[in-house]
């Protein structure tokens, strides 16, 4: 019997604890707060402690085959060379090979250097010196800044959306130098994202279904940035707006990356990788790499996997991740239950009831998210608080599970509706054949 551990508390995490255990694992789970899901499937054998508390967790997973790490924030500070030194297996790269999350500036001189071609026109900076040459040079309007290091998602600027003139700019550039040490600005992208999540041993990088997350919080596309509220995949593994050739283009070009990686660092990548891609007029560039799945798509694509996630995990360790994975041929819906005031002031510690029973006879699986259950109760934490996932032979089919599944859990909490609905794939369609006319 394989012992194995999962690190984080959200729904990604629940899902891929899920998973582990499909594939026969007995499970402990080490979480700053009490996802009553993961719980569950550990039979109550968790630790909660801070996720960067190296030495609880490797006093915790003595004995265990491997650690599977969900979140990146552990992983940018070194949990996986911290447990490798203590000759636990870990499923997550070290922090030489995290650098691809951690530093946008790391990825892209990366990208820049190999010669990978999703990348874009960039200039990193560590100083304000030579910064608004640059921006003249691509362009006012073509212009996006990222600070440096991890922002959960929430540091990037976009002209247009939230830098309005050069000012504006100027003064963000400054900022991300107070906070970061330094930033990038690249070229403003536009066309469709798809992320494409992968598993990687080492040299393979072995892909799973597409799948497409929706940021804004509020129905159609309005509001702000958020981690996801919600994505869908479609049965073919594809989206309608992106073909086999993309992949297989975007595919190779992470491949290309993990190879630049180890040439230029020595690390051997292990672990799950995130492609953020957009399909512009230019072709497929990259967004940016996560080290880590998809938070919420690690549900749309862990949920419908045939193949045994332990022996995935096994195969990463050993270096011999070679086969093809096996997924349901079946579209999926998953919505993500978020506190009221979600992202900017939302609604923590109030208790929500989860209908289980009705949820288990709708066919619908539910992943516990920011949480914490105390005594009886399950409290919202104030980030995302469930997500629940549909599937279905057409899209339509999945997105009707997943709405009617919202009704079973009652608490302080709203979701967008419009996510997997047909108008809302619709648009996504016309606007690529608006770009690529
Ligand atoms: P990131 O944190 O890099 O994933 O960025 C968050 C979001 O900002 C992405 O999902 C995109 O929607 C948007 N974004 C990031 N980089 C660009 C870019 N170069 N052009 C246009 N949009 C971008
Ligand atoms: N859903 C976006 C992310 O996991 O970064």
């Amino acid at each position: 019997m394989i012992l194995a551990v999962i690190v984080g508390n959200g729904a990604r995490e629940h899902a891929i604890s899920k998973a582990l255990v499909r594939g026969g694992a007995n499970l402990k789970a080490f979480m700053s707060s009490n996802n009553p899901g993961i719980a569950k499937l550990a039979q109550n054998n968790v630790k909660l402690s801070s996720l960067d508390n190296f030495k609880e967790l490797i006093d915790f997973s003595q004995g265990s085959d491997f650690v599977v790490i969900g979140p990146e924030a552990p992983l940018v500070v070194g949990v996986a060379n911290a447990l490798e030194s203590a000759g636990i297996p870990c499923i997550g790269p070290t922090i030489e090979a995290a650098q691809l999350e951690g530093s946008k500036m790391f990825t892209r001189e990366l990208l820049r250097k190999y010669d990978i071609k999703s990348n874009i026109p960039f200039e990193s900076f560590d100083t304000m010196e030579g910064v608004e040459h640059w921006i003249d040079e691509l362009g006012l309007e073509n212009v996006v800044v990222k600070p440096d290091g991890l922002t959960g998602g929430k540091g990037v600027r976009v002209f247009g959306a939230h830098l309005h003139n050069k000012q504006e700019v100027l003064e963000y550039c400054q900022e991300c130098l107070n906070s970061s040490g330094g930033f990038v600005i690249e070229e403003k992208l536009d066309g469709e994202e798809f992320t494409l999540q992968t598993f990687v041993d080492g040299t393979h990088v072995i892909p799973t279904p597409l799948v497409q997350d929706h940021k804004r919080a509020f129905e159609g596309d309005e509001g702000p940035n958020t981690g996801g509220m919600g994505s869908y995949s479609m049965k073919d593994h594809l989206m309608p707006f992106i073909t086999k050739e993309d992949v297989s283009l975007a595919l190779a070009e992470m491949e290309q990356s993990i190879s630049a990686l180890k040439k230029e660092t020595n690390a051997e990548y292990k672990g799950f990788l995130y492609g953020q891609y957009m399909k512009t007029r230019k072709g497929i560039k990259l967004v940016e790499f996560n080290v880590r799945f998809g938070d919420p798509e690690a549900m749309n694509v862990l949920s419908i996997m045939e193949s045994n996630m332990v022996d995935i995990c096994l195969k990463i360790i050993d270096g011999t991740l070679t086969d093809k994975l096996e997924f349901k041929s079946v579209a999926t819906v998953c919505k993500y239950l978020v506190p009221a005031g979600y992202p900017m002031n939302p609604a923590k510690n109030y208790p929500i009831e989860v209908d289980e029973s009705s949820l288990d006879s709708l066919g619908v699986q539910y992943y516990y998210a920011s949480v914490d259950k105390r005594e009886e109760n399950v409290y919202t934490t104030g980030s995302r608080t469930m997500g629940l996932l549909g599937t279905g032979n057409s899209l339509e089919e999945a997105e009707n599970l997943a709405e009617q599944a919202t009704k079973h859990v009652k608490g302080p909490l709203f979701h967008r509706a419009d996510i997997g609905t047909n108008k809302l794939l619709q648009k996504r369609i016309d606007h690529m054949n608006t770009i690529l006319k």
